[in-house]
């Protein structure tokens, strides 16, 4: 295994050279040693360079650049190529092709062809990742096993309709108990036998949402068990060499996280934000602390970020990040527990589907804007080497006082297609708690309701429809010991298979918060409405009753005017607050302040806070704060420590421009 001479940061990218000329290797090389870059992912869509026919490899190319990155001290994550098969794997296995929700049967042609549920695609998958493991598993450049890229194929058809009805038998027993649990008597859908239950594709009119909650479990287990089987395969061959798989965050729902991170040793991300603005930067922050949450608080892998040039798919167009952008973001990621940073990709391809997204060596070559700052980036990062060293004790990063709950179930649920309103999305509540935390300075987790919640001071529950009987009892117990808790509207409402709870919505978590409702009234896309205290709403509204909570605002639209829309409920030491309604970014604000001073919890240092992002990251004995104004203004702010980028010594007021940012020991 490829030994590190003292404590670093990684620093490199994918690297493809199977689509150059060995000509351009030598070139790579010098760039990759200018940029100070110790780390290469090679592999990650190589299969038909690899496997040119089934069962004939040509491992030829692969030894010479494990060699050579060997050789110039440059450490390998060996991906396994199991995201693109070769064009002969869809001849010889026809059926192993994707077919989509309307039952279109997908040909190959760009990547991801493959059904994760077709036994073919699994052998073969096995297959070659077993043939890289036996040839590579001892050499050594290799630092990380890659499995995978970014798992993420959702697939209907016949051998799907196999491996769900499997499932389903495993999960139920007998088809009486997947009849009770989807209700099924609903719309005549009661099934005599498993074989008669199809995974479900497109039908007439709304889809029965248990049954499509159920199809997104088995997806989310089959992916799961894809890994699994690899994972196993290059464990075996390589004692004691990590083995991660790259998520893609935090817009992808196709398995659960939790899951996935227990299957391997390190969760490592790819990250996308394309917002051009301050949003871009909460966007890191939230990615960032999405990884570090998943890897239980270990120190995770940026397996891709952009140098510059980015998909916006809405925008439908790539966008150039604004120069200084790639460092800043990047101190931003190790602020929040980062290993290092990881490009996607090292260099472009000469022509091929991302041809345009931007590399570290841009098609300008060497001399160019990106590769400079990649070259200084590289620099800077072997400059804070010191801050890569494992912390001598506790936690790595901030004492974060404050849980976000994060759960694929609700974030499924969200998305069966039969709830009341299109706002109830997963995603954008528990980002926009994210975001109304980061703008006061105080960091957050994501967690899930089973896990050990006694070092938090407050849990927060956005949108998180479907809750079992046990998440409810860990909340309650979790305020029960003293902790304060927010929950949201429609939060468990249904219990984790979809079932209505009984009495009134948001069941599970109503009797904690001291209310009861009735009746929604979701509000059309473009209402808004303005509660007794000034805040501002829109999206969705509550018939509430308190029930031992005190009102803290009331709708003051009909015909819910002077009905309660925030509530307080106090237990012993404990809060639970209750929110109807969907706040305005500057009303969440305030109203999380409020949340978070009673709970205790202030801000992670005292100048953090309105676009000033501060956080501090622990090393060796010591610890290292990161400070960064993201403001278009000059920030004069109190700071005590060594300036490590510019070797100073601070000790009170320092101005921080506009983009600016420090990293004090
Ligand atoms: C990632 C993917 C890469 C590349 C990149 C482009 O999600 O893993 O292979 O497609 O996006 O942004």
């Amino acid at each position: 295994m490829h030994q590190e001479q003292q404590h670093s940061f990684v620093f490199g990218g994918d690297y493809n050279p199977e689509q150059w000329p060995e000509s351009v290797w030598a070139e790579d090389v010098r760039l990759m040693r200018e940029a100070h870059v110790n780390r290469v992912t090679v592999g990650v869509f190589s299969w038909s360079s690899l496997e040119p026919e089934e069962g004939r490899y040509d491992f030829g190319w692969l030894d010479t650049v494990m060699d050579l990155m060997h050789a110039n001290g440059i450490g390998v994550v060996l991906a396994t190529p199991t995201a693109s098969p070769p064009p002969w794997f869809t001849f010889a296995h026809p059926e192993a092709l994707p077919v989509t929700a309307d039952g279109v049967r997908l040909v190959h042609g760009s990547r991801d062809t493959y059904n994760p549920a077709a036994p073919a695609y699994r052998e073969a998958a096995r297959r070659i990742a077993g043939a890289l493991a036996d040839r590579y598993g001892r050499h050594p450049a290799l630092t990380m096993w890659h499995v995978h890229n970014e798992y993420g194929t959702v697939s209907y058809g016949p051998e799907t309709d196999r491996a769900f009805r499997l499932w389903l038998a495993d999960r139920y027993g007998d088809i009486a108990a997947l009849n009770e649990t989807w209700n099924s008597a609903f719309w005549s859908q009661k099934y005599s036998t498993f074989e008669h239950v199809l995974a479900p594709q497109a039908t007439q009119y709304l889809p029965n949402p248990a049954h499509l909650l159920d199809f997104k479990r088995f997806s989310a287990d089959t992916l799961r068990d894809a890994l699994r089987e690899q994972v196993a395969i290059v464990r075996a061959a390589s004692p004691g060499v990590p083995v991660t798989t790259n998520f893609m965050l935090p817009s992808w729902n196709h398995y659960d996280q939790w899951d996935v991170a227990a299957e391997i040793d390190e969760v490592s991300i790819d990250h996308y934000p394309n917002a051009r603005d301050i949003e871009g930067e909460t966007h890191v922050a939230f990615g960032a602390d999405l990884a570090r949450s998943f890897n239980r608080g270990r120190p995770w892998v940026l397996m891709e970020q952009a140098t510059s040039l980015i998909y916006d798919y809405a925008a439908a167009r790539l966008f150039a990040k604004d120069p200084g952008r790639l460092a800043r973001n990047t101190l931003q990621y190790l602020a929040r527990g980062a290993t290092g940073s990881l490009f996607f990709q090292w260099r472009s391809p000469r022509v091929g589907a991302e041809f345009f997204h931007s590399p570290m060596v841009p098609h300008a070559g060497e001399d160019s804007r990106v590769f400079r700052e990649i070259v200084a980036l590289g620099h800077t990062l072997s400059a804070l080497a010191e801050i890569a060293e494992p912390p001598a004790a506790g936690r790595r990063v901030n004492d974060t006082r404050v849980a976000i709950v994060w759960d694929s179930t609700a974030w499924w649920a969200s998305e069966t297609k039969a709830m009341p309103s299109d706002d109830l999305a997963f995603l954008p509540a528990v980002r926009a708690v994210h975001r109304a935390l980061w703008w006061q300075g105080i960091a957050s987790d994501v967690v899930r309701l089973d896990q050990d919640l006694s070092g938090y001071d407050l849990v927060l529950v956005p949108s998180k429809i479907a809750a079992s009987d046990a998440e409810a009892a860990a909340l309650a117990a979790f305020v029960d010991a003293g902790g304060h808790a927010a929950i949201w509207y429609f939060a468990g409402s249904t219990d984790e298979n979809l079932s209505v709870r009984p009495g009134g919505f948001s069941g599970a978590f109503a009797p904690l918060a001291g209310i009861r409702v009735e009746e929604h009234h979701p509000l059309a896309a473009d209402e808004g409405i303005e509660l007794s205290d000034g805040s501002l709403a829109d999206a969705w509204a509550e018939y509430l009753q308190a029930l031992g909570a005190e009102v803290l605002a009331t709708f003051t639209h009909p015909p819910l005017a002077g009905r309660p829309a925030i509530t307080r409920n106090r237990l012993g030491a404990g809060t639970v607050h209750y929110l109807a309604t969907r706040l305005d970014a500057a009303a969440l604000r305030e109203h999380l302040a409020r949340i978070a001073a009673e709970a205790g919890v202030t801000p992670d240092h005292p100048e953090a806070g309105n676009g000033v992002e501060i956080v501090r990251r622990y090393a060796g004995d010591g610890s290292y704060l990161f400070v960064f104004n993201h403001g278009t203004t000059p920030r004069t702010l109190d700071l005590t420590g060594h300036d490590l980028l510019r070797d100073r010594t601070l000790d009170g007021p320092v101005e921080v421009p506009p983009a600016g940012y420090l990293v004090l020991r």
